[in-house]
């Protein structure tokens, strides 16, 4: 049986996302704006949950139609079988994305869906009616509200699926492990990682570009750790389904964890290597992956780090809270000097706070790519450190 979903990511990595769902199954992708509509089989769905790298979201559409008032929003939702996705005795929540003008207030349309979904079982159960619960609901309610067209589904990835769960400890300003992954994406991290291409880091921090690296170069689905899913307590579930996709998702680390490459962080900060060295245990990636802390000056040079030339990827302070302009533009300058220097036949990818920071590096971009970091917005510099990229200071 086919069906209509809409998975949500971060801007700028769309066209990322539906070609991961491309190979998942799904068809007749549609770009919109921070996701892709698309047909397809439950399967493609579950696939989606767990092996998409850089998707927030994944909900399976129920019905979109025209409304014009919270009113008729009610309406519609009364004409929902909602005993098809939920029992009574489950809690929900409804979460609401509005996009364009509609033409009245979102919180009051939210309260009459939930309003309908209560109703419905009103008068099916002799007045027994679903609790709300804001966290961890059995069941999300999408509503998307786009000016006067609306979107009913139910979201089957719950938690955002950039929770990955190997998450333990913060250190100040990680990465997004799903802006992790389009950054490595964008890199060609991929081809890199197939032709036996080895990974550094500098600027660890929290270590989320070693794991998201080391998890796409083992073929490791990204959502295997994560103890809950949206549709684990819908009623429309396949458990079969699931478990068939688990099991090739162990299988398929078992086979590619072995052939993993070298993998070496390093930061200035202790407790941030502290943190990444947890993370990356909880990320069962403790015997392939070696971090350090040291400064970036003192990284040693690609050969002693690694045979095999690779990809070299940072997310450098943005010099937007603490450090000043030309401390920050001399870290940029001296990650290209060190970049040309110590890694010669490398590629670097670096996610700049700015498009002049991005040129502070000294080096010629092959590509840069916008890419948000939660509100700030980035540029990703790709280099290919070749003999021909002069540095200029
Ligand atoms: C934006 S954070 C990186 C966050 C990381 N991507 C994560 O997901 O946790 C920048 C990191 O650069 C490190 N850093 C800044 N200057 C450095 C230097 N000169 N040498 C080594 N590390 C440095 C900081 O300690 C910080 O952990």
């Amino acid at each position: 049986m086919k069906y209509r979903f809409f998975a949500s990511s971060p801007p700028h990595v769309e066209d990322i996302l539906a070609d991961e769902l491309r190979q998942f199954g799904a068809q007749d992708i549609k770009v919109t704006r921070s996701g892709i509509s698309f047909y397809g089989p439950l399967e493609a769905a579950y696939r989606g949950c767990l092996w998409s790298r850089v998707g927030n979201r994944i909900i399976m559409t129920i019905n979109t139609f025209p409304v014009s008032s919270p009113e008729e929003l009610y309406d519609h939702g009364r004409l929902v079988d909602w005993k098809e996705h939920m029992s009574v005795d489950n809690t929900f929540r409804i979460d609401t994305v509005v996009t364009g003008n509609p033409p009245y207030g979102y919180k009051y349309a939210a309260l009459k869906l939930k309003d309908a979904v209560c109703d419905y079982f009103r008068e099916k159960t002799r007045g027994k009616r679903p609790d709300v619960q804001r966290i961890t609901p059995d069941i999300s309610i999408f509503l998307l509200i786009n000016g006067t067209e609306v979107e009913i589904g139910i979201d089957l990835s719950g938690e955002s699926l950039h929770r990955r769960g190997y998450r333990e400890q913060n250190v100040y300003a990680p990465l997004k492990e799903n802006v992790a992954a389009a950054m490595l994406y964008r890199a060609g991290w991929p081809r890199i990682a197939a032709s036996g291409g080895s990974f550094c880091d500098p600027m660890c921090g929290s270590g989320t570009l070693l794991i998201e690296a080391a998890w796409m170069a083992g073929d490791c689905a990204p959502g295997l750790g994560r103890k809950t899913y949206g549709f684990h307590q819908w009623k429309g579930h396949s458990k079969q389904v699931w478990d068939k996709l688990l099991a090739e998702a162990e299988e398929r680390k078992r086979e590619g964890t072995k052939k993993l490459t070298h993998f070496y962080g390093s930061d200035h900060n202790r407790s941030a290597i502290q943190s990444a060295i947890q993370n990356i245990q909880s990320a069962s990636l403790r015997s392939f992956i070696i971090v350090k802390k040291s400064d970036l000056r003192d990284l040693p040079k690609a050969p002693i780090l690694s045979p095999i030339p690779g990809l070299i990827a940072v997310n450098p302070p943005y010099g937007k809270r603490l450090e000043p302009e030309k401390e920050i533009n001399d870290l940029y300058r001296n990650m290209g000097r060190i970049f040309k220097e110590h890694f010669p036949g490398w590629r670097a990818a670096v996610l700049a706070g700015s498009e002049s920071l991005a040129k502070s590096i000294g080096l010629r971009a092959t590509k840069v790519n916008k890419l948000n970091n939660g509100k700030i917005k980035c540029f990703l510099a790709c280099f290919d450190i070749t003999d021909d990229n002069r540095f200029v200071e």
